[in-house]
């Protein structure tokens, strides 16, 4: 099998690392791939967001499957331009990606599935959001209801700056969304479907915060361990039953089947299980560990959700132990990130590339506001913790900031549910 990932990332990294070691796979490209993922596989120039670009370069490289990375090309289309050149591709379409690309049109999905979510107001102007906040009360959740790469969103005490966030999302021109505020620990569950069957994969966490002890903004994610220790025994099994599943049948439902990977961003509140959000696609920096745990072949299992045929699949195989990864931020991120440093260490066990570009100089720099993330495997999550802050060391970037703390919480028995 030729297998082409589109997209740039340590979650593409490591969709090569794992697609790699299946042995039904023959050929490996990434378009357009770092500095790690050429490592392993052929690099493209590409834009991703070109769904006439992506289709063509399927069928110039004669792809026998596409595993489409980030949010950007399925809200796009690109799954359905594949798909429209004969070829098998992992990823919902477009229509069925709004699932992320709008979380008003989750919202819609959640309500009718039975889906338990945040109680949400959707708001055109500024004067919906003053009344919307007056309702929801604090804390408050204020959303850019577009795609926001996990920015868009402010959780806060302060009434002005909730305001401000508001405003500046409606002057941007997209509307905003307020949320009721969910307490409790996050968890992010993946699943695999072909439209019809869900097969989920194991639950991971991510930290989201650019500082240690959930500090600082928002990020696109700085760090994420696998599985989880404190998780409620079935959490599994109540998320596939009570989310995954009805959500899946609700969008079969209306005619825009979704296939590829289905991320529920959850909430254990005290009230039970929330959704978050839902994404499209793979996670990132949660990918980085969860797949270093997955035995069964990747390849085989994303062809079958791409052809239809997940229920024919034998249970998922997992290995003992936990995985743990650290992002690696560039300075300034994730306000300003600088790029075109020089990054040394960064071809050593676990280190995935992210922002990472082949200078012409031939050397190895920072392309991008998240660079690298770091993963190890352990025997159990301390384990790992301590391979991966070790391997950490042996990373040279100037300016670069990760967090000290990523799965520390978790270890202290400090998450409860
Ligand atoms: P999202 O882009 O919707 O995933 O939101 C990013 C992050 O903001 C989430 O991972 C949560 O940490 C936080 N968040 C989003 N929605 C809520 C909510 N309704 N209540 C509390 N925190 C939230
Ligand atoms: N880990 C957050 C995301 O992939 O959106």
């Amino acid at each position: 099998m030729r297998v082409l990932v589109i997209g740039s990332g340590a979650r593409e990294h490591a969709l090569c690392v794992a697609l790699q070691s299946d042995p039904a796979v023959t050929a490996l490209a990434c378009a357009p791939g770092n500095a790690g993922t050429v490592t392993l596989a052929q690099a493209f120039p590409l834009d991703v967001a070109d769904p006439v670009a992506v289709s063509a370069l399927a069928t110039e490289w004669q792809a026998d499957l596409v595993v489409i990375g980030p949010e950007v090309p399925l809200v796009a289309g690109a799954a359905d331009a594949v798909r429209e050149a004969g070829i098998a591709c992992f990823g919902p379409s477009a229509q069925a990606a709004q699932i992320e690309g709008s979380k008003a049109f989750a919202k819609h999905v959640m309500t009718a599935a039975g889906v338990p979510t945040a109680g949400f107001w959707a708001v055109g102007g500024p004067a919906e959001l003053e009344t919307a906040l007056d309702e929801a009360g604090a804390p408050y959740v204020v959303k850019d209801d577009g795609l926001a790469a996990g920015k868009g969103v402010l959780v806060t005490t302060d009434r002005a700056a909730a305001v401000a966030h508001g405003k500046a999302v409606l002057d941007a021109g997209h509307s905003v969304l307020i949320e009721e505020f969910l307490d409790g620990p996050e968890v992010s569950l993946f699943a695999l479907s072909d439209g019809t069957t869900v097969v989920p994969l194991l639950p991971a966490q991510d930290h989201k915060r650019r500082d240690d002890g959930d500090g600082g903004p928002n990020t696109g994610g700085m760090g994420a361990y696998a599985p989880l220790p404190w998780a409620p025994a079935g959490l599994v099994e109540e998320v596939r039953a009570t989310v995954l599943q009805p959500t899946i049948d609700e969008m079969a439902r209306r005619g825009e089947p979704f296939s590829g990977l289905l991320y529920a961003g959850l909430a254990l509140t005290s009230r039970g299980v929330r959704v978050v959000e839902f994404n499209a696609r793979f996670g990132d920096p949660e990918t980085q560990v969860v797949l270093p745990l997955l035995e069964t072949p990747l390849a085989g299992l994303l062809n079958a959700a791409a052809t239809g045929t997940l229920a024919d699949q034998p249970p998922l195989r997992w290995r003992d132990g936990a995985a743990v990864t650290v992002v690696v931020a560039a300075d300034g991120y994730p306000e300003r990130p600088r790029l075109g440093d020089p990054i040394t260490g960064a071809d050593g066990e676990g280190v995935l590339h992210a922002g990472t570009a082949v200078g012409a100089d031939g050397q190895v720099h920072s392309a991008g506001g998240r660079v690298l993330s770091v993963t190890a495997v352990g025997a159990d999550l301390a384990a790992a913790r301590q391979t991966v802050y070790e391997r950490l060391a042996s990373v040279r970037l100037a300016g670069a900031h990760w967090r000290t703390d990523i799965g520390l919480a978790a270890v202290e028995g400090r998450i409860t549910v």
